[in-house]
């Protein structure tokens, strides 16, 4: 395929599509350097047009990384929960050994195990995430993004419908049969963290509707009984991980990944763990708002704090 190209004085950005729904390479900047205005509003046009964008060969550091981050919003802390690289209130290291040493035994693994949009259990997750690959595998240790707006569109309209009017309720939690995690389950339960959210998301900038149910976080859906609940959330998990919904990106030091939190959900790999590789990539996440669905209501907190800038943090 070949890219297409977008001309302005000050630069050239090219965008180069890496499936279908999701994903694009942007080549032709330095993100080592200041952004012109045009090529900032260049590079948010395509997240919002490809939902995650790419770029290759930037070498940056932890300075770099947030101030390139800072060009697009305002930095959260690096994680509310599990905390922030030291002396970078704004960095959040994703070390191949963060969470476990593996995941071992677990009861239930499905096809849409450990996919998730960042924070959904906060009542106003990131509005974007940037993960910068710095030691990164030989081969294996890819990411996979979907679209959640492509997913809600191709439900049946009668499906969207229904949906439209649903909540539900997001928390962090240790995963099932998860061993070797006492840090993790600690950290978890002493930052408790809980949100209603509705199940179809209005994107505030394009009015989109996306399929908002981080199968990560989202545990049940409101107003409805137990068992209708995870009938009707593996339906929507199974399908919002349809293969042609998503992207699979294949890491190099110095790749970028920069994605729209409100519209898409990830899977971190877990083949990392067959392998004796290290991986160690870093993330900054960008301030978010509260969402709202199509009835006009707004998500609201259950338990902990909407996530807060880094500054703010910073100074307590
Ligand atoms: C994440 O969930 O942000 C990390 C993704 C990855 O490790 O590839």
């Amino acid at each position: 395929m070949s890219a297409a190209s977008i001309t302005k004085q000050d630069a050239e950005l090219r965008i180069q599509p890496l499936s279908a729904h999701i994903g694009a390479e942007i080549h032709g900047v330095d993100l080592t350097r200041p952004l012109s205005a045009a090529q900032i509003a260049d590079i948010r046009a395509a997240l919002l047009k490809w939902r995650v964008v790419f770029f290759r060969e930037q070498f940056l550091n932890h300075e770099q990384h947030i101030a390139f981050s800072a060009q697009f919003g305002e930095l959260t802390v690096g994680h509310p929960v599990f905390g922030h690289v030291d002396g970078h209130p704004q960095i959040y290291s994703i070390s191949k050994f963060r969470k476990a040493t593996r995941f071992e035994g677990q009861s239930l693994l499905r096809p849409w195990t450990g996919w998730h949009t960042d924070v959904t259990a906060a009542v106003n997750p990131p509005f974007a995430s940037i993960l910068r690959g710095v030691t990164i595998p030989p081969y294996g240790g890819d990411t996979q993004w979907t679209n959640l707006v492509i997913a809600y569109d191709r439900l049946s309209e009668p499906v969207r419908r229904f949906v439209d009017g649903l909540r539900g309720v997001h928390r962090f939690a240790p995963p099932a049969g998860a061993t070797g995690t006492s840090a993790f389950a600690s950290a978890v339960e002493q930052h408790v963290l809980v949100s209603e959210h509705p199940l179809v998301r209005v994107h505030p900038e394009t009015g989109e509707r996306a399929l908002y149910v981080s199968p990560g976080f989202l545990k049940h859906i409101v107003g409805v009984t137990p068992r209708e609940s995870q009938a009707l959330l593996e339906l929507l998990w199974e399908h919002v991980t349809r293969p042609e919904f998503t992207v699979r990106f294949k890491w190099e030091a110095g790749s970028i990944a920069f994605w729209d939190n409100r519209t898409t959900a990830h899977l971190a790999p877990t083949d990392i763990f067959d392998l004796d590789f290290d991986r160690q990539l870093y993330r900054t996440t960008l301030v978010g708002d509260v969402p709202v669905g199509p009835d006009g209501r707004a998500s609201v907190s259950i338990e902990g704090s909407p996530v807060g800038a880094a500054a703010a943090v910073a100074l307590n």
